[in-house]
């Protein structure tokens, strides 16, 4: 049994659908992991082979698993029986996208949820007046502390649950309208603020100087994982995304477009981190701990630096949460394509609630709409 017979959600616009794509593509990936990476592997040389890896792999994948989408009108599974017959073998690669998205949603989450308590923490004042080994501690004692992660992620889960509920037009839409404007003004206030830096021109000299003597294997394969990661590949995510898209859509400059903004958005983030970083006369090679820990010190030396602080937290949670309901999308699209779930329970005469029905419930009124 399937749900292949009931009315299906379209975006409201291609715009729209952009919006969303963009936002699942961006995300932790652009704006913690790609800056590490690119310190780690040394800059401009490693930058070009990701390019290179956007273009040549990224870009077409991601062309591929629109048109299965588009086409197949199912989830990431149910397309490959539209296109091929059911209990294909390709249907697998729907089941691993299904299976990919969800355990990804669980540690996607545990980062985010520390984004969302360093937010609380700028806006608190907790990083002001500290010692740079105050503020590295501080992250030790996030971490280490499994009351305040579990809170935090589950926090994060519950408003990523909120939005997939309102519906693909209501909450996955109409939220990414308003995230990715967001994050778009937030990330050009940041990069303005350090290309203005001392550290403006070393950082520029960084990412497109390129000395290939400092490439290993090891650089390429990481560039080449990360263009899957960052473009929400392999995870069901963009196949589930363009089954929502009108069947007349132009899949190559939609795909470029989702590249372009993508690719944009990592290397905006990566200047800013490394102007930041090298005004403050600190090597960009730290590793994952260089958003959370190395950052913070060196944007509070700046002026205005709790607020930037402020801002940049704000910015990398926004960028997970636009990425982290397209994660959760997949899974309830499968339920509600393959196993006819309702998105949203529905039980005559029931109150506002998981009973209830999502649309008279005033608390998620806003989101509703689909
Ligand atoms: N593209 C996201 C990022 O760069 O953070 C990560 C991601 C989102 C991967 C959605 C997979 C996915 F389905």
């Amino acid at each position: 049994m399937n749900g292949s017979n009931r009315p299906r959600a379209l975006w409201a616009s291609r715009f729209g659908f952009v919006l969303a794509a963009a936002g699942s593509a961006i995300g932790l990936g652009n704006i913690w992991k790609f800056p590490y990476i690119t310190g780690q592997h040394g800059g401009g040389a490693f930058v070009l082979v990701y390019l290179a890896c956007i273009a040549l792999v990224g870009v077409p994948i991601l062309m591929a698993e629109l048109l299965i989408g588009r086409q197949g009108r199912r989830d990431a599974v149910g397309s490959f029986v539209v296109l091929e017959r059911p209990r294909s073998p390709w249907m697998l690669v729907g089941w691993v996208g299904v299976t990919a998205s969800f355990i990804l949603l669980s540690f996607y989450a545990v980062v985010a949820g520390w984004s969302f308590d360093y937010v609380v923490m700028a806006a608190r004042g907790v990083l002001q007046d500290r010692s740079p080994v105050e503020i590295e501690a501080l992250f030790g004692a996030l971490v280490s502390s499994p009351v305040r992660v579990i809170f935090w992620q589950g926090l994060f889960i519950v408003t990523t649950v909120a939005i997939v509920l309102g519906g693909v037009r209501g909450g996955i839409e109409r939220c990414s309208r308003i995230l990715m404007p967001a994050l778009f003004v937030l990330l050009l206030l940041l990069f303005g603020r350090g290309l203005l830096s001392a550290g403006g021109v070393p950082a520029l000299r960084f990412m497109f100087q390129a000395d290939f003597s400092a490439l290993s294997p090891q650089a390429l394969l990481d560039a080449l994982g990360h263009a899957f990661f960052t473009l929400s590949l392999g995870a069901g995510t963009m196949i589930t995304y363009a089954s929502y898209l009108d069947p007349e859509a132009d899949l190559g400059g939609l795909a470029l477009r989702i590249a372009l903004l993508d690719t944009f958005m990592a290397l905006l983030a990566a200047l800013t981190i490394f102007s930041v970083a090298f005004a403050a006369g600190i090597e960009p090679g730290s590793g994952p701990g260089l958003v959370f820990q190395t950052l913070p010190i060196l944007l509070l030396e700046l002026p205005f630096g709790s607020v930037l602080t402020l801002l940049f937290f704000l910015l990398l949670a926004f960028a997970a949460l636009s990425s982290s309901i397209s994660m959760l999308e997949v899974t309830v699209a499968y339920l509600v394509d393959e196993k006819t779930w309702p998105r949203w329970r529905y039980r005559a005469g029931g109150g506002c609630g998981f009973s209830g029905r999502f649309t008279q419930c005033p608390v998620f009124q806003p989101l509703a709409g689909v």
